[in-house]
Parts: structure tokens; sequence; C-alpha cells
């Protein structure tokens, strides 16, 4: 990428998903960036080039920019302070035991930083939080720093998606930029300059409403796979296929084609966490139309790890005691190795309680997967795990296992039984390997 006119001096303070590929890209962007964790490890992983997590095209450009200089990490809360003009607050908002937000870490960040801010800059949080948040961190910020005031607030919601976290960073769909100042918004801009040069809209308004659009975005998609869920059952019920219903739907272009993929539902680090913090704050709200809306999106989604487990114990023949059973895929999704609230973990523990031997394959996620669920079995190829399967179930969509050869796989397992629980594979070449597919919401 080019480099703009005059980088400016950025921090990150969190090098998670979302942190780690923010300073990358924020670096690649062509500012001067440190970048901050709690935990040491990530720290010093970072350093040395090394992203812990799996996400296509992000290893090489974080090792492009800590050659370049331009990009550089620390533990010290007072380098960061004394460096930036802009602080990037990237800290984890985990879901609380009541379903709301956790901020605990967002107040931790604010708290470590702001003695440290002595002159005019920005805190810029990033996190996916609960409308409100900002002003009250705002407030807290303004109270610990030297600055006072001077070190003003602004929100800019990320939208990456795991996978793509790259391209999303250096191309978004949009910019938005909650902010109290015209400063704070020309700021943002001047840290955005290429992509919104580029053509990325830059959206400003109120922190209220920028912290919104996040949680608005993530209520909207995740109803939208509920929807196309809902219609499964719905197919089921009238011996419809959900899966032409959907390819129908999606030729209307008020509808579109995205997030209308029937199955297993969603599930990972962000989705779930969010609907139900907002589901809390919309309860706070007394918005109670937000608060039924979101509790049925929740609950059809957990619906389908039930109906999926429940297809596997008819195709076992009414009880999966003793049933060996392979599991193709474990992350919450593909090209990610995140299996936070993973619906394919989920079903996994289901059908150990219900005594089936499991045995799972995934092309990047076993390691994440055996550190939460070390009771699995894990095999290194999809025949391994076959192996005198009763079962095969097709929990993560992965492009691999599109070109899974039926015949082949047929030699291996006990009985020809596919779960396609990502609605995914095609039926027809596996019925003619002899395959008895069962698909939720198909006929
Ligand atoms: N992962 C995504 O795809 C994604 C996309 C958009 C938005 N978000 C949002 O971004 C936020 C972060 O998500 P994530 O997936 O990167 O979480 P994560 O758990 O992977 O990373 C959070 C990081 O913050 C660090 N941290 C915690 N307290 C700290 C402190 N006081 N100082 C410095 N570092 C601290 C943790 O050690 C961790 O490395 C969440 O609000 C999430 O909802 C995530």
């Amino acid at each position: 990428m080019a480099l703009p006119s005059a980088g400016l001096r950025v921090t990150v303070v969190g090098i998670g998903y979302l942190g780690l590929t923010h300073a990358v890209c924020m670096a690649d962007l062509g500012h001067e960036v440190l970048a901050i964790d709690v935990d040491q490890d990530k720290v010093v992983r970072a350093a040395r080039g090394e992203v812990p997590f799996f996400e296509p095209g992000l290893e090489p450009l974080l090792r492009k920019n800590l050659e370049s200089g331009r990009l550089r990490f620390t533990s010290s809360s007072a380098e960061i302070g004394w460096f930036g003009d802009v602080h990037f607050l990237c800290v984890g908002t985990p879901q609380g035991t009541d379903g709301a937000a956790d901020l605990r870490y967002v107040h931790a960040a604010v708290d470590e930083l702001a003695p440290h801010l002595a002159r005019r800059c920005l805190v810029v949080g990033k996190s996916t939080v609960p409308v409100g948040t900002a002003r009250r961190v705002a407030q807290r910020l303004h109270a610990a720093a030297p600055a006072g005031e001077q070190a003003e607030l602004a929100w800019n919601p990320e939208f990456l998606r795991e996978g793509f976290a790259v391209a999303d960073s250096l191309s978004p769909d949009r910019l938005v930029f909650g902010t109290g100042s015209p400063w704070a918004e020309q700021m943002l801009r001047r840290v955005y300059e290429q992509p919104l040069a580029a053509g990325t809209p830059g959206l400003a308004m109120d922190l209220e409403t920028a912290e919104l659009v996040k949680v608005a975005a993530n209520a909207f998609l995740a109803t939208k796979i509920s929807f196309i869920n809902a219609m499964a059952e719905v197919c089921e019920a009238a011996g419809a296929d959900v899966v032409r219903l959907a390819e129908a739907l999606k030729c209307d272009e008020r509808i579109g084609r995205r997030f209308l993929a029937p199955g297993l539902g969603f599930g990972g680090g962000c989705l779930p966490k969010d609907i139900r913090a907002f589901r809390a704050t919309a309860r706070d709200l007394g918005v109670t139309s937000v608060v039924d809306l979101l509790g049925d999106v929740d609950s059809i989604n957990l619906g389908r790890r039930s109906r999926v487990t429940e297809l596997a114990r008819e195709a076992a023949g009414g009880s999966l005691t003793g049933r060996r059973v392979a599991v193709l895929g474990v992350a919450f999704k593909p090209d990610s190795d995140d299996v936070r609230d993973s619906p394919s973990l989920d079903v996994c523990a289901r059908l150990m309680q219900e005594g089936a031997v499991v045995s799972v394959h995934d092309p990047v996620a076993m390691p994440s997967a055996a550190r939460i669920r070390p009771e699995l079995r894990y095999a290194d190829s999809v025949s391994a795990a076959a192996e005198g399967a009763d079962v095969v179930m097709h929990l993560t969509e992965w492009s691999d296992y599109r070109a899974i050869d039926p015949a082949a796989l047929a030699g291996v397992v006990a009985r020809r039984t596919m779960i396609d629980a990502r609605c995914a594979l095609d039926t027809r070449v596996w019925q003619e390997a002899g395959w008895t597919v069962r698909s939720p919401g198909r006929p």
C-alpha cells in the first residue's frame, strides 16, 4: 500500500483477533504503531512475527511491518501513553453471567492508560459495547488523565470477519466514526485516509449511534440466519426443501444473497454474545420488541444444535450409545481456528453425553478445540476420523470437505450415513455413491 502523506503515532491496546489485525493494518497504512497486551506471551510472540491464531495473510503482513520498523510491541502502559496521538482500545467484551457484556477489560484498559495521557490525544474504542458505554468511559478517562478533556474519546466499532480480517480492515464496507468534536472526526479521517480515499464511506455520528451500529448489524445478520433456519423447520414439517427455498429467496435483490445458509446456525466469539448483550441492553431500556425478537433469534439458533443431534440419533437407529460418530469440522466457521461457542463442539458434547464415541477432524482448529475439549478423539485426516463410523457428520463447511470423494470414504465407514448439517454437500453425488444423506430442512 502507498503511504499517506503523514503517518500518525497510533497505539493499540489488546492484541487478540481484532487488536493484532488492527495494529498490523494500521502499520500497513503507514502509521507508526505501538501495541500492548496484558498477556506477555502474546506480546513476545507478536514481536517475533508470530500470529497465535489462524488468519489468512496476517502473518506475512505482520512480518513485513515489523521489518519496516513501523510496528512495535511493548508491555509498558507508560510507553503507550507517551507515544500515541491516537489510542485504539481493542480489548475483549465477553458475555457476563447475566448475558450482558462484561466491561471489566474496557474499564481496566482505560484505568491503565489514562494516567499516562498528558497531552492532547484521541482514545478510540473499537470493542463491541452496549450503547451508553462510551459516554461513561469518557468520564472515567477525563477524570484519570492528566490531560483531562484533552484526552478525547471516540468510538469506531469494528466489523471485520475472522478469515477475511486483513481485507476487511484495509478495505472495509464502511467506517463508523462516533465522535464528540470535529477534531476527533478529523483525526479519525486522517487515520483512515487511504480507505476513505479509495471510496470507503466514512460515516460520522454521535457516540451512542456508533455503538448501536455494530450491535444492530450483528443482530440483523443473526436474525437472517435464524430466519432461514426457522424456514428449515417449516420445510421439515411440510416436506419442502429449504436449500431450494433459500436459492429462490436469494434471487430477490431486496433480500440479498448473504447470511441465508440454512443448517447448524451461528456461533463464534461475536454473534451469540453480541445479541445476548444487546438483548440485555434492550431490557434495561424497556424496549420489549427487541428483547422478544433477539430471544427468538437466539433460541431458534440453539434449537438447530438439538435438531442436528436428533438427526444423528435417528440415523444411528434411535440411540447413540456405543455408536461411532465422525465429525467433520470443529471451528465455529470455515477459514478460522476459532472454537469460541462453536456449534460443532456443542453438538460433539451432546453426542458424547448420549454415549457416542466421537472422532473429529478439522483442517486447522483441532489444537484450539483440544484445549477446551480434550476428551474428544482428534484424527489427522477425514478418513482416519471416519474409520468404522456409523454416522459421519459435516458440521463446519470447510471447502476441503466439499471435495471429499464419497466413494473413497465409503470404503472406511461402517455405515454410509452422512448428516450434512450445513446443507453444503452435493447430495446427489453422495447418494450415487450409496450414502444416505440427511440435512435439517431437507426431505
Ligand atoms: N474477533 C472478531 O472477529 C471481532 C470482530 C469485530 C469486533 N470484535 C470485538 O472486538 C473486541 C475484541 O475481540 P477479540 O476477538 O479480539 O478478543 P480477544 O479475546 O481475542 O482479544 C482481547 C485481547 O485484549 C487483551 N487485554 C485484556 N485486557 C487488557 C488490558 N487491560 N490491556 C491490554 N490488553 C488487554 C487480552 O489479553 C486479549 O489478548 C470484542 O469487543 C469483540 O466483540 C471482534
